[in-house]
């Protein structure tokens, strides 16, 4: 191995390894050709905006999942892109998280699914998918630091699960390791589960990039399997590991195997390149049906659709300028963005419109003005339409959300509007579930979550009844945000994350414990009414249930459709109710079709830590279908051979207790230590200080921003200060743990070699 091969391992730019371009979406291009960063700040090429993965998992249909893949597929060989950053398949183990919007479900089998059809549709046009983030990332805050503590079995059937469905159905050409620690070891260095499970027991045989700024070590990082370390351009690992390989304190041959990983990935990329074009409007157009196929109608008292004589009144800022995309590295310049205020005046030309709230969420005293100033239009129209939701600070990438609420001023007036006695229909913008405290004083709600840039005209269709809803929530919404079975443990320590709820997550937590949410997993309305009759399961040939479903209404539409399995004399604590297979039929009306759902064996698996294996315990287990857990059609029962676990009783009072968990052990300063950590030293507080300047102050981000900064480890300047390399890292590390002038020596010596 030459200094040329070792080169592989690192990005050759910011977006590049080697000749090859890879690129952020993944519900769009983010094609940076000048300035590169990771958050989505500096502009990129302007590209067709998809609904987030958040909206297009309510659609239950892989279908359109693979369509959206090939179409982004297309975009990317047109731009010469041969690998788009995505999709992102983490679960949903907290509606808290600020990037929920980028991931599908709470169900890892939905997700898996899902995602495994959107990264066949990508790579059908010979481009690669590079699915992220390989795995237990699953808060924002502390995301480069922290180190996610999951028991073995919420592992294996809940936070790796859904790569490994992607991993064996549609063999991603890459997989992107997270910045945090899985088990006590950084993923990007965690050999167990890059090789021990990704690569040998799925079979996995693409490469593994590093999330941009991922790596610690550079040659643990390769010997534990990890090809390339992302991003360029190279600040000292090349240097790092022929060293190494030089003082034969690492492994050569592990390491010469991601070399030729790397070369193989190289030449099947580069071949695969081609000139190509694609036909735009047909992408916008696509965008449209998936945001009108993801919407999720949950409430409808009979004021939809609207009635073409309809008075209609539309409130609230987000209907002229919506929020239809989440913030981060996903970012996408749209190449144009509608609103559905435009898209409804065409079939509303009489249609009025109120401001409703003010841009500045904390503007209490213009926030009654339009308040007032919306219920007073109210009184001249018969329905209004109130577009509500999250702005874009409440969600990012890089940080969560403190609660579930929406700004005060969005549900004020939702409130008011339904007490002065207008017909209220509230359309939802936002990534993740929020709290809705008046849902049962207005008479409709219809989620948009963030739909792309043809959203608007989506919810139009929608709205008047063009397309009848069938979207169906792929998370629970809760009643209030302490309900989260995660809440209590989600962020009690910077550096340390820990999962008591274990697999009781999402709905399996809900619907085995009885809590109830404001929404179910599941729930979804149409305008059209289906029927399930005829539901059997037989164990003939393998296992499989049946049943039929009629159209029973008088408008065409679609049902999502879940097979569900149960086991309620489990030895071993099990969830109620567990999606294991899910289709979309749609049906004219008084049509009637039978759906099959064949199931393999790992529909009855659960995973036994003592064995270290997953297993069929031998039983009877109970089959459903329907769309949520909350209303089933039993299909009958089947009875299987297999492992008898020893009884073990679940005490689900204490999987929601906090834990206190206390932070990691601090020692002396590494390139590691989060930034925070400085402060221990006077050296350390006056960098925090310089740090802390480029912060904007006085805006409703600069505690986010400064709690983003705190949570960073040191090494990260190396990706955000482009004269920064690891070398002055090492040196700012030395000066810290008091070894002052060698430390600045270095630190100045490696930036001046730099500048040369
Ligand atoms: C994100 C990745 C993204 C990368 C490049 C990281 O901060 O976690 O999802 O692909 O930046 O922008």
């Amino acid at each position: 191995m030459d200094k040329k091969d070792v080169s592989l391992l690192t990005g050759s730019d910011y977006w590049f390894v080697g000749p090859v371009m890879v690129s952020d979406g993944p519900h769009g291009l983010r094609k940076q050709e000048k300035d590169a960063d990771f958050l989505g700040g500096a502009p990129s090429k302007p590209a067709v905006c998809y609904p987030t993965a958040s909206a297009l998992a309510c659609s239950f249909d892989r279908e359109l999942l693979r369509e959206i893949g090939r179409a982004l597929g297309d975009e990317c060989l047109a731009e010469g892109i041969s690998v788009l950053l995505g999709p992102g398949v983490n679960h949903k183990r907290s509606p808290r998280c600020g990037r929920s919007f980028e991931y599908f479900s709470e169900d890892p089998v939905l997700t898996g699914e899902l995602a495994a059809a959107m990264v066949d549709g990508i790579q059908s046009r010979g481009v690669g998918a590079c699915v992220k983030h390989f795995a237990g990332n699953s808060r924002e805050w502390g995301r480069m630091v922290y180190d996610s503590i999951i028991g073995e079995r919420a592992l294996f059937e809940i936070y790796l699960r859904q790569f490994e469905i992607v991993v064996k159905k549609a063999h991603p050409v890459a997989m992107m390791a997270a910045y945090n620690k899985l088990g006590g070891v950084y993923c990007t260095e965690n050999e167990r589960l890059l090789c021990g499970i990704a690569r040998e027991k799925w079979g996995f045989n693409g490469v593994f990039l590093s999330d941009w700024g991922a790596v610690s070590d550079p040659v643990k990082a390769a010997e534990a399997g990890l090809d390339v370390v992302m991003p360029g351009p190279d600040k000292g690992n090349t240097e790092r590991i022929l060293r190494a390989l030089d003082n034969k304190t690492a492994d050569a041959e592990k390491i010469s195997a991601r070399v030729e990983n790397v070369k193989r990935f190289i030449a099947e990329a580069e071949a695969a390149k081609r000139d190509h074009t694609f036909d735009e409007e047909a992408h916008l157009d696509l965008a449209r049906r998936a945001a009108a196929e993801s919407a999720v109608l949950l409430k409808n008292g009979g004021s939809l659709p609207l009635r073409p004589d309809d008075r209609v009144l539309v409130v609230g800022s987000m209907a002229k300028k919506p929020r239809f995309q989440g913030a981060g590295s996903s970012r996408v310049i749209p190449v144009s963005v509608d609103c559905v205020y435009d898209e409804l005046a065409r079939d509303y030309p009489d249609i009025i419109y109120a401001e409703g709230y003010p841009s500045d969420p904390f503007d209490a005293a213009r926030a009654a003005e339009l308040r007032e100033e919306a219920c007073r239009l109210a009184g001249g129209a018969d329905r209004v339409v109130v577009v509500a939701g999250l702005p874009d600070e409440y969600e990012s990438e890089g940080y969560d959300r403190r609660s579930l609420a929406m700004p005060n001023a969005h549900n004020e007036l939702i409130s008011a509007l339904a007490a002065c006695g207008a017909d209220v229909t509230v359309v939802l913008q936002c990534g993740a579930p929020v709290e809705t405290p008046w849902a049962d004083s207005v008479s409709a709600i219809l989620v948009m979550y963030l739909s792309g840039c043809r959203g608007g005209a989506a919810c139009a269709d929608l709205l008047t009844g063009r397309v009848s809803p069938s979207g169906r929530l792929a998370e629970s919404w809760p009643m209030r945000t302490e309900d989260d079975p995660s809440y209590k443990n989600f962020d009690v320590s910077l550096t340390r994350v820990e999962y008591p709820e274990g697999i009781f997550t999402g709905y399996r937590y809900y619907d085995t414990v009885g809590v109830r949410p404001r929404f179910p997993f599941g729930a979804g309305l149409s305008y059209t009414s289906f029927r399930i009759d005829d539901a059997s399961a037989s164990e003939d040939e393998g296992v499989a249930a049946s049943c039929r479903v009629t159209n029973t209404g008088d408008r065409a539409g679609a049902l999502a459709l879940c097979l569900y399995v149960s086991k309620t004399d489990s030895a071993i604590p099990r969830p109620a109710h567990e999606l294991k297979d899910f289709t979309r039929v749609f049906l004219e009306p008084g049509e009637t079709l039978t759906v099959s759902f064949p199931l393999s064996p790992e529909a009855f698996e659960y995973y036994d830590d003592i064995a270290g294996e997953m297993r069929i315990e031998k039983g009877d287990y109970s089959i459903y279908v329907g769309s949520s857990p909350d209303d089933l059609t039993l299909c009958g029962t089947v009875t299987l051979e297999g492992s008898s676990p020893e009884k073990t009783a679940a005490d689900f009072l204490s999987l929601t207790e906090r834990r206190e968990i206390g932070e990691a052990e601090q020692g002396p300063f590494t390139p590691d230590s989060p930034a925070a950590h400085l402060k221990r030293t006077r050296l350390g507080r006056m960098i925090l200080r310089i740090g802390e300047r480029f912060i904007k102050k006085g805006t409703p981000m600069e505690e986010l921003n400064r709690a983003m900064v705190h949570a960073s480890p040191l090494r990260m300047l190396t990706v955000t200060h482009p004269r920064v390399t690891s070398e002055t890292v090492e040196g700012l590390v030395l000066a810290l743990n008091g070894k002052f002038f060698r430390g600045v020596f270095r630190a100045i010596r490696s930036l001046l070699r730099r500048k040369k």
